[in-house]
């Protein structure tokens, strides 16, 4: 079970207020499984994890492995939470440079469709030059733009490079199963498809195969990610402040209504930051509307204490701290030893890096609580597939429960579509006349 640690919340909150608020968890809890919210058709994701793999698994680790097999480089359109999923589980589980070294039979991973930025795409362009690619396009509704505009290029440049034939072999798509014109071309054209069922929303779509094809040619083991994950559907299911959900849900709310309106998520590990990501947007998406919500921040520690670290410190206190903690790996590093000792640094002589961290990390929490910036800990133990599959359910299941208690919609994002419109507008697209 991921441990939620909520010592150093007692100056801001009292164990009184936490548990005059178990009544209203437990509602929003029910209200989440039962199906009895708003938004209740976007619950699909709540049963997606399952121990054993499904037909769909199967395909897609077939998908996969003649992806690897084929390609240098591998190369997935999307955007939101048809993008973040993946990129944030690549990262987390390989690393930021994850794509240094990798070829034909472990292919680099690249992301497209997710800007507008020129240079972005000729960057892309210079790294696809001379290489054997294929492309997976994520769009649940198949109409958004940025996706849509780079899908047009990269399918016209694999049709140039292995004819219509061979790029159909080389263009999966992943979309709505009846609906929309990434699902009509698709069929249209005959490249192979996977579906983002229709009950499930963009930013909960991780565990479908928005985020289980590119794990998996990754070299990611997606049956142990949905294990992971199935094993937290039941462990999380629990209905009282021993499920951390609860915990991290409610103290939350709680500090959200006494003024912390900005929520820092953090990590120790630089391939933590698109996982920071995935989240702003989960919890970003389904609760700020209504002109209500906690402002979702990510940060990397130790290196952003030293750009963000003084705000926190001694900043506005409107903010509260989730610090996520992974257990060290089994390979450790140690500070060497130097006779001259100029540095200042042989008093570390012999500790493991992974100690350092520690007292980092235990430094900084006592600074900021000290400075009246609440903290919430979230001990992850071991980083592994299995950990990453019940990472993502624990967060979504803390986020449905979390937007319930507030009292809005987790699962619509009306307030998305205004810089469509405007932009439609600006680009004169049919139909966005006035
Ligand atoms: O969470 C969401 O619903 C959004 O972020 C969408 O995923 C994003 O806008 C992309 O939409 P689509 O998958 O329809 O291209």
């Amino acid at each position: 079970m991921i441990k939620v640690d909520i010592s150093n919340v007692w100056g801001e909150v009292s164990l009184p207020d936490l548990l005059a608020l178990e009544k209203e968890v437990f509602a929003a809890h029910n209200t989440l499984t039962e199906g009895t919210g708003e938004g209740n058709d976007f619950l699909g994701w709540l049963n997606l994890p399952v121990a054993e793999p499904t037909e769909e698994m199967r395909r897609i680790s077939a998908a996969a492995e003649r992806i690897r097999e084929s390609s240098d480089v591998f190369v997935v359109v999307g955007i939101g939470g048809s993008y973040l999923g993946p990129r944030a589980a690549i990262e987390l589980m390989q690393g930021p440079n994850h794509n240094i070294g990798k070829g034909k039979g472990n292919p680099q991973i690249f992301f497209a469709g997710n800007s507008l930025s020129t240079r972005h795409w000729n960057e892309l362009m210079r790294l696809l030059e001379g290489k054997d690619f294929s492309i997976a396009i994520i769009s649940k509704s198949g109409t958004t733009t940025e996706p849509a505009i780079a899908t047009r290029a990269l399918r016209w440049m694999l049709e140039r490079k292995y004819g219509t034939d061979g790029a159909k072999k080389r263009i999966y798509a992943i979309t709505d199963p009846c609906k929309g014109a990434l699902r009509q071309m698709a069929s249209e054209e005959g490249w192979e498809t996977f579906v983002i069922p229709p009950n499930v929303g963009g930013r909960y779509s991780v565990l479908t195969a928005v985020g289980l094809l590119p794990m998996a040619v990754a070299g990611i083991d997606i049956n142990a990610v949905m294990a992971g994950a199935a094993e937290a559907k039941e462990t999380y299911n629990l209905r009282s402040f021993e499920n951390p959900v609860w915990l991290y849900a409610a103290v939350r709310n709680l500090l959200y209504h006494r003024g912390k309106c900005i929520e820092l998520f953090e990590s120790f590990e630089p391939g933590f930051k698109m996982m920071g990501g995935w989240w702003q947007q989960l919890f970003g998406e389904s609760e700020g509307k209504d002109n209500k919500g906690i402002f979702p921040v990510t940060a990397e520690l130790t290196a952003d204490l030293h750009s963000l670290g003084q705000m926190i410190q001694q900043g506005e206190r409107n903010m509260f701290e989730t610090m996520v903690r992974f257990a060290p790996p089994e390979k450790a590093a140690v500070v060497g030893s130097d006779w001259k000792n100029l540095d200042g640094l042989n008093y570390l002589e012999g500790k493991t890096l992974a100690f350092v961290d520690e007292q980092a990390y235990l430094g900084t929490l006592a600074a900021h609580a000290d400075g009246g910036v609440p903290v919430i800990t979230m001990d992850m133990g071991e980083l592994n597939e299995e950990k990453l599959g019940e990472m993502f359910y624990f967060l979504e299941l803390s986020c449905g429960i979390s937007a319930y208690m507030l009292g809005v919609n987790p699962f619509n994002q009306p307030g998305v579509e205004y810089y469509k419109r405007n932009m439609f507008h600006l680009l004169g697209k049919p139909g966005y006349e006035s």
